[in-house]
């Protein structure tokens, strides 16, 4: 298989495009052939050596999502069969054009979705979804979205309007604000927020997909009982929350992360996940814009661009025309 590889940590210098073995499947595992690969920025991470692969995950393959098409099932996996086109997650090893999932961290991708959605959405609509439900966002609820121009943020808005809830989005620039405000997600940029929040009545939900010191102004944007979930620390993994504030408001602030969890716990998120996003998937609801397609052997470029400020969407790997 094609796969990009880390030779260590560091810089652009200890990334390449390699062929490698096809990976040795367990007995939950099925073998994935992918054409496109969402790159995120983790990948980023555990190139810089500040996010370490858990144990069970390829040490020098990055990647944390796949789609495609099933060619192979481990020894006792039986959800799927060879031909299905399914999108999941992984621990690692997604940046490859054959990829080894768990049966049980996949959806099935419904047939008339394209190959390059089938690869832009798994990590952004897992994570969006699972944001929503630690908030337990519902019909009316306010909810803010920052870093909604990225690929969580705007599968999150989707899937919260979806839920019924109104969203906000918040974003960097007024240029990037106004093509978020070209997909109907409603957005201003971080100057405006205080003060869109508050004409909107205070928020139930804040999604931080950033971090540091943004957590004070969601704080402070927020109603009685409102929530918070930090999904990110993009932006620093420090604030100094006013906790007579959050008393005030029996406020609630979370934080989480997916990469780390069991094979239950995701398990369980994917089962969740199969119910309550499946007919929104089968019906075409979710689309993830995506942003740039680079060939495969341009990883590196394809890190430095998603690094970058003004994305709309997924950043991806073509493995097809990898060079
Ligand atoms: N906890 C988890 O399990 C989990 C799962 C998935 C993703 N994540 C994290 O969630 C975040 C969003 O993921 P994604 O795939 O949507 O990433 P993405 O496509 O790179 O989008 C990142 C968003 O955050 C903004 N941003 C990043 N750093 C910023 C900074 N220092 N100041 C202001 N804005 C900043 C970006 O704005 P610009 O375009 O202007 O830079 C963009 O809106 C990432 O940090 C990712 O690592 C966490």
């Amino acid at each position: 298989m094609l796969a990009v590889t880390f030779s260590g940590t560091g810089g652009n210098e200890i990334v390449r495009l390699e062929e490698r073995p096809d990976p040795t499947l367990s007995d939950f595992e099925v073998l994935v052939e992918a054409r496109y690969a969402g790159v995120n920025p983790a990948d980023i991470l555990q190139r810089n050596g500040s996010y370490p692969v858990p144990a069970n995950a390829p040490a020098d393959i990055p990647g944390l999502e796949v789609g495609g098409k099933v060619i192979a099932c481990g020894r006792r996996a039986t959800r799927w069969r060879p031909g299905d086109r399914v999108m999941g997650l992984v621990s690692g090893g997604g940046l490859a054009d054959r990829v080894a999932a768990h049966e049980d961290h996949l959806l099935l991708a419904p047939a008339g979705l394209e190959e390059q959605q089938v690869a832009a959405l798994p990590e952004a609509l897992i994570t969006g979804y699972d944001a929503l439900t630690q908030l337990s966002c519902q019909m009316g609820d306010i909810v803010a979205i920052r870093g909604i121009n990225g690929g969580v943020g705007l599968a999150t808005a989707q899937i919260a309007k979806a839920l019924g809830a109104r969203v906000l989005g918040i974003g960097r620039s007024t240029a990037i604000v106004e093509r978020v405000r070209q997909l109907r997600i409603d957005a201003c940029t971080h100057e405006e927020f205080a003060e869109r929040a508050q004409d909107l009545g205070g928020l139930d939900a804040v999604v931080e997909l950033i971090g540091g010191e943004f957590v004070r102004d969601d704080l402070a944007a927020l109603r009685l009982l409102g929530r918070i979930v930090v999904v990110s620390v993009a932006g620093g993994p420090q604030c100094a929350v006013p906790l007579n504030v959050m008393m005030g408001k029996r406020a609630r602030i979370m934080g989480t992360v997916l990469r780390s969890r069991s094979d239950a716990e995701k398990s369980t998120l994917f089962a969740n996940a199969r119910k309550q996003l499946g007919g929104l998937l089968d019906t075409q609801q979710l689309a993830m814009p995506v942003d740039r397609v680079f060939p495969a052997a341009r990883v590196a470029d394809a890190f430095d661009h998603l690094a970058g400020p003004g994305k709309l969407g997924k950043v991806l790997l073509d493995f097809h025309n990898a060079s």
